[in-house]
């Protein structure tokens, strides 16, 4: 079958699957923090409708799976949507983010299920920043979430950061020496306009050209690895002596969306051909109507060939899409 390509050459192997807009803290970058307006219950794709889904991009050329959300442990039973991604031949791995905060309870039976590759969201290793930006605690429940996967057999875990000006400042040397001591790679992801409250400005978002020269600076300096994964949004880098590894997202500075590989699923079967799209083709409807395969592949084709060139960030032009980063999927 021809495979998913759209109209600047890009092939899309890779499919995040939101399975919750719901989540247990609620950073500022990504939720209001007041009256949050969640999916009703019965919108969510249950387990079996995103398996048939999966099933049906297969041979179109997906083998690559990250399960997001809001945060996807606190939809039941997660680990058994685990096995069941895991097991479809043709899925060569299927990976995970979590804000961590019940990582200690899950980390062994994600492991059992075949999830292998497991990235925390983290963005402040100082209790008290980390309830500032998430608006809760359950800092060190993330730390024992971490420790918990590691001792599971996750290898590496990545830490996502999100860096924003005023913020991560303080926190770089930190993560520096966390990375070094604890063998996760630390990644720092440029801060984007997907929050709920539309406080985003170009002036607070931390580059990662000034990271990659605090850290150089501050502990030792920063050079990139000789192999990258040409296809990968993140630069890793790692300290000169081989010890540590940082990872650079630089979607605002420097967006990489020409060899963008993505596509995803939202929680209530929505299909997004970007992370800033405006637009969004209805899967739900065609599984829940018994749409034949074909229909459903054809929806899925319609919108890779729509796909824009890139997102606007840098332009007048960007508009902000209507939902935020926790009903997208990260
Ligand atoms: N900008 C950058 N990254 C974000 N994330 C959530 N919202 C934003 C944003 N506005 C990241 C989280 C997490 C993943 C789900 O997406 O930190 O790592
Ligand atoms: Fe939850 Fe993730 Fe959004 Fe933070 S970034 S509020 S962990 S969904």
């Amino acid at each position: 079958m021809q495979p998913l390509i759209d109209s600047f050459g890009r092939t899309h192997n890779n499919l995040r699957i939101s399975v919750t807009d719901r989540c247990n803290i609620r950073c500022f970058y990504c939720m209001p923090a007041e009256n949050v307006e969640f999916m009703p219950r019965a919108d969510l794709l249950s387990f079996e409708e995103i398996e048939r889904f999966v099933r049906l991009m297969v041979p179109l050329g997906v083998d690559k799976l990250r399960l997001t959300g809001g945060e996807p442990l606190v939809r039941r039973d997660l680990p058994v949507l685990v096995e069941k991604l895991a097991s479809i031949d043709g899925i060569r791995d299927v990976g995970l983010t979590t804000n961590g905060i019940l990582l200690a309870e899950q980390a062994e039976s994600l492991y059992g299920a075949g999830l292998r590759r497991l990235n925390v969201s983290l963005d402040a290793l100082d209790a008290d920043k980390f309830r500032e930006i998430t608006r809760r605690d359950g800092y060190e429940k993330v730390i024992a979430g971490i420790h918990a996967a590691q001792d599971a057999g996750f290898d590496p875990v990545k830490i996502n950061a999100v860096a924003i000006r005023g913020i991560t400042e303080s926190e770089l040397v930190g993560f520096g020496h966390f990375a070094r001591e604890t063998g996760c790679e630390v990644r720092f992801i440029e801060y984007m306009p997907l929050d709920a409250d539309a406080a985003w400005e170009r002036d607070k978002v931390l580059f990662a050209e000034e990271i990659i020269d605090t850290l150089s600076q501050e502990i030792r300096p920063l050079v990139p690895l000789a192999t990258q994964d040409s296809r990968a949004p993140a630069t890793a880098y790692e300290f000169d002596d081989g010890i540590g590894r940082i990872g650079l997202i630089a979607s605002v500075s420097r967006p990489f969306c020409m060899s963008c590989n993505r596509f995803r699923l939202t929680a209530d079967g929505k299909l997004r051909n970007c992370l800033f799209s405006l637009e969004e083709t209805d899967i739900k409807s065609l599984l829940r109507g018994h749409a034949p395969d074909g229909d459903i592949i054809q929806a899925v084709r319609g919108s890779i060939a729509a796909k824009k060139e890139g997102h606007e960030i840098n332009t007048a032009r960007f508009i902000q899409p209507a939902r935020p980063m926790h009903s997208i999927g990260g």
